[in-house]
């Protein structure tokens, strides 16, 4: 099965690649050799996993998107006070090439602009620019997880035609914002834009941001943990420059763009995203990559400022049927069966407020699962809502689940609007809906049934008397005793057949055919059901051990037929032949004790 995030990307790749507005940069003449079809997108979870559709291994030279990861270094290497001294935190809301500047002290209003990339540039440690250019690349290496190089074609290009920056190098040498050779800060800059990347690359760098300052799976620490919130406002407040306002209001995560057509996003604490098309709008910014990032947005919920949940929380406790069955007690070619399969339906606990991110573990768990499991029952008892988006992902799983015969169902939802609303307004139209169970009992007695296939539609499956539970072993002639003695009885479904509190009438049910439900009343007037029995069960056998009122309801779930034995009728019996109660009460207390067994297992799974 293919995970729905995965789907979800290759059909939003499909869509937007029929865009074909904006232009390839060619300011840097050799950025203009890019192909202007390129169009690839990664996302990295903060476990390391990886999702990416298209061109994502196509390789093309980050641009600006060095910026936040140089000023980063810069921070840990010169601490931020003399840092915030050199270069200010403040939106330009011009473009990434304006000669922005603080009117009193020439410093350039933030980082992310050229001038203020310039100036990080020859911030960072080293005693010369070859050993600040080696710090620059060992960061950006460590945030990537892999040893980068440059390209020396775009370098050379940009080197040989970048007059603008020079002359922005020269000002800033004259503010006394670089107090090194600036040409040398400059060419250090010139070489960070020409560092070539990949999709995956940009998402593992995003992710290593989203992931306090450590990498997903190298596991590395490329920033010191009280930078990252520093680094991230500075992307949120100026990464898209003259169109940081739109993008924080609209998309609301912190990003960078670059003129090879890269665009970097990072939701703190859940993904880091990398995008590579290299047309580019009026402002510099990849016209699929915003396009991208809004529907990623929207279609996940990943507004930094929407709410969010947890995502390693999201799933809580995994365990099976063969821990927890249902409180039916099946025949025993059921019985055997579910021995052996029962393992097969899954509990899954979640926990929280349910957003993508954490839905996308969830799915993630059952995929990992899907070759070994019939049935997946989410246990929503602890979830305090879901995103809509969330929802949407879990029907599209549900879907593809269904799609190799493993049922996907929800439980203990108790009709609470936060969940129950996402649910039912994403549930795909074309789809038969989704099912969701009062508890975990009847959920689990659902996917029984879905793993026992026919053996569960034998619900028109009748046994003889002498198959009775409590009537095994009884040797033939007390069976005939019996036979002779017990009256036969139809219910129809929904009937009560014994209801809690009533005083005992004397009566052993046992079933010939389908199967009735034991209830006991709840506090607030409603019913748990405390075991389903069929064929070949019985019931209401407490008046035997001298019980006067009914502990319990008995309801027929479908039309049941009965022998009725009357425990009167049994004393008489067992006057003639003392046996008969002797195996009775032997066969009652074998009952008890799986009974009891089950119970405890059941305990033991909920613990
Ligand atoms: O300095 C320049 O103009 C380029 N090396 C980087 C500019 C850039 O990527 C702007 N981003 N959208």
């Amino acid at each position: 099965m293919q995970s729905p995030i995965q789907v979800y990307l290759d059909d939003l790749c499909m869509r937007l690649a029929s865009t074909h507005a904006g232009e390839l940069a060619n300011y840097i003449p050799e950025l203009s050799k890019a192909d202007p079809d390129w169009f690839g997108i990664s996302i990295v979870t903060m476990d390391g996993v990886v999702y990416s559709t298209g061109d994502s291994e196509q390789k093309f030279t980050i641009q600006s998107i060095s910026k936040p990861f140089v000023y980063a270094s810069a921070l840990a290497d010169r601490g931020v006070d003399f840092v915030m001294g050199k270069v200010g935190v403040e939106p330009s809301g011009d473009a990434f090439n304006s000669i922005s500047l603080n009117p009193k002290t020439g410093a350039p209003l933030n980082p992310m602009i050229n001038a203020g990339a310039i100036a990080t540039a020859s911030l960072v440690q080293g005693e010369t620019t070859e050993e600040q250019w080696e710090r620059i690349v060992d960061s950006l290496s460590t945030f990537a997880g892999r040893p980068l190089c440059m390209d020396e074609d775009v370098y050379r290009s940009e080197s040989e035609t970048g007059f603008r920056n020079r002359a922005i190098a020269w000002m800033l040498k004259n503010f006394g914002i670089i107090d090194g050779e600036p040409m040398a800060s400059l060419e250090n800059y010139f070489r960070q834009c020409s560092l070539l990347v990949d999709c995956r690359d940009l998402a593992y760098m995003a992710a290593t941001l989203a992931n306090g300052g450590v990498h997903p799976i190298t596991g590395e620490r490329a920033l010191p943990l009280e930078h990252v919130e520093r680094v991230l406002s500075v992307m949120a407040t100026c990464g898209m420059y003259d169109f940081a306002g739109s993008w924080l209001y609209e998309i609301g995560m912190p990003a960078k763009s670059g003129v090879g057509g890269g665009i970097i996003a990072v939701l703190p604490g859940r993904f880091g995203i990398g995008i590579f098309s290299p047309r580019l709008d009026s402002k510099g910014n990849s016209v699929r990559g915003i396009k991208v990032c809004q529907h990623l947005s929207r279609d996940f919920g990943l507004h930094v400022f929407s709410r969010s949940g947890e995502p390693g929380m999201a799933l809580g406790r995994i365990y099976t049927a063969a821990e927890a069955p249902s409180k039916r007690q099946p025949s025993p070619d059921m019985r055997s069966y579910l021995n052996e399969h029962a393992h097969r339906i899954k509990y899954l606990c979640l926990h929280g407020y349910l957003a993508v991110d954490g839905v996308e573990y969830v799915i993630r768990r059952m995929i990992d699962m899907a070759a070994d499991s019939s049935c997946f029952i989410l246990d929503m008892h602890q979830v305090d809502g879901i995103s809509e988006s969330a929802a949407r992902l879990l029907h599209d799983a549900r879907l593809q689940l269904a799609g190799d015969n493993i049922a996907l169902v929800f439980s203990r939802i108790h009709g609470r609007h936060a969940i129950e609303h996402p649910l039912s307004t994403t549930s795909p139209k074309a789809d038969h809906g989704y099912l969701s169970f009062e508890d975990n009992d009847l959920a689990v007695e659902w996917c029984e049934n879905y793993l026992l296939g026919d053996l569960a539609r034998a619900t028109e499956a009748t046994v003889s008397l002498g198959d009775c539970v409590m009537l095994l072993g009884l040797p033939s002639e007390l069976m005939a005793l019996v036979a002779n003695a017990v009256v036969k009885k139809r219910f129809v479904q929904g009937e009560a057949i014994l209801t809690t509190g009533e005083a005992g009438n004397g009566h052993v049910f046992f079933i010939e055919k389908g199967y009735v439900s034991i209830l006991v009343p709840l506090e607030d007037g409603a019913h748990q059901r405390i075991a389903s029995i069929g064929p070949g069960m019985s019931f209401g056998e407490m008046v035997l051990l001298g019980q006067t009122t009914r502990s319990a309801t008995v309801v027929a779930d479908c039309d049941v037929n009965c022998w009725v034995l009357d425990a009167k009728d049994i004393d008489c019996l067992a006057h003639e032949a003392p046996m008969l109660k002797i195996i009775l009460l032997e066969n009652i207390s074998r009952d008890m004790a799986g009974k009891l067994l089950r119970a405890t297992q059941w305990i033991a799974a909920l613990a």
